[in-house]
């Protein structure tokens, strides 16, 4: 984390859980657990059907709401599809864009990911932009190269000033949803590379404004030391993200991370 020059973001993605009656006592339970002092912004990613009842329950809160995704296309013909205007109105801050799930069970592509990424961002919502590799990639020693090409993609044809307002995920397929998270210096070693491309394309400004997050196993056991890495921002958390108790530890693991100074030599000292 390096609360100096981005945020510290904490973003739960429920997936396809809960129900829209559960939202306020989920809310009012997270609340009460969640530290007195703000020390990271809070987010929680729901279904479309729980969006509404969780932005009222939410509200006068330190929470803020995100979707799980969104169409590409602006409003008209498109069954079952759900528009950026809709997102807005009822109060959506966030919205991921491009995870996993939807990108191998609904074949969204880099090129919809960079359509969203631009939408959303006129529309004033944050783009959480989900990239990662396969096991296999892994194996094969391609992860790096992978992701840069899917960071590349998404940010395709933004503005520095858009691209400071981009949240990107890391989440090695491998590691959602199934117990195996990273190591911190394999989640650190990626994020890392994420913001070294960020780098190339604009500058040392723009790359250590970005809040880059992991995701992937993230729990209440293993949250600190990954949020001890400099360039991990903090997470996107799916099933630790569903019981109260377990996303509030990883809150709070925000006010325990210490600040990691070397990082500020590091990225000082390229090219600014
Ligand atoms: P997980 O999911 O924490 O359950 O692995 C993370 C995600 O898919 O965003």
């Amino acid at each position: 984390m390096n609360r100096k020059y981005r945020k510290t973001i904490i973003a739960g993605n429920w997936k396809m859980n809960k129900l829209p009656s559960e939202a306020r006592s989920f809310v009012d339970e997270l609340r009460a657990l969640m530290p007195r002092t703000k020390t990271c912004d809070t987010v929680i990613c729901a279904p479309y059907a729980i969006i509404p009842n969780l932005s009222r329950a939410i509200k006068d809160s330190r929470i803020a709401v995100g979707a799980q995704d969104v169409s590409t296309h602006d409003s008209g013909a498109y069954t079952g599809e759900v528009n950026i205007a809709m997102l807005s109105d009822l109060g959506v801050k966030y919205c991921i864009v491009g995870h996993s799930e939807r990108r191998a069970y609904h074949g969204e592509t880099d090129t919809d990911v960079n359509v969203k990424v631009h939408k959303l961002l006129e529309a004033g919502i944050i783009p959480i932009i989900c990239v990662g590799e396969s096991l296999e990639q892994r194996e094969r020693d391609l992860t790096i190269e992978f992701v840069a090409y899917q960071v590349k993609s998404a940010l395709y044809g933004l503005e520095p000033k858009d691209i400071k307002r981009c949240v990107i995920a890391y989440e090695p397929i491998w590691a959602i949803g199934t117990g195996k998270t990273a190591t911190a210096e394999q989640a650190e070693e990626v994020c890392g590379a994420i913001r070294a491309v960020i780098r190339s394309m604009f500058d040392a400004r723009v790359a250590r404004a970005v809040s880059i997050l992991y995701g992937g196993s993230m729990n209440a056991k293993n949250c600190d030391e990954l949020l001890a890495q400099p360039d991990i921002d903090g997470g996107l958390i799916g099933g630790a993200s569903l019981k109260t108790a377990d996303f509030a530890r990883i809150i709070t693991g925000t006010v325990s991370a210490p600040p990691v100074l070397p990082e500020l030599n590091r990225e000082e000292g390229r090219g600014e």
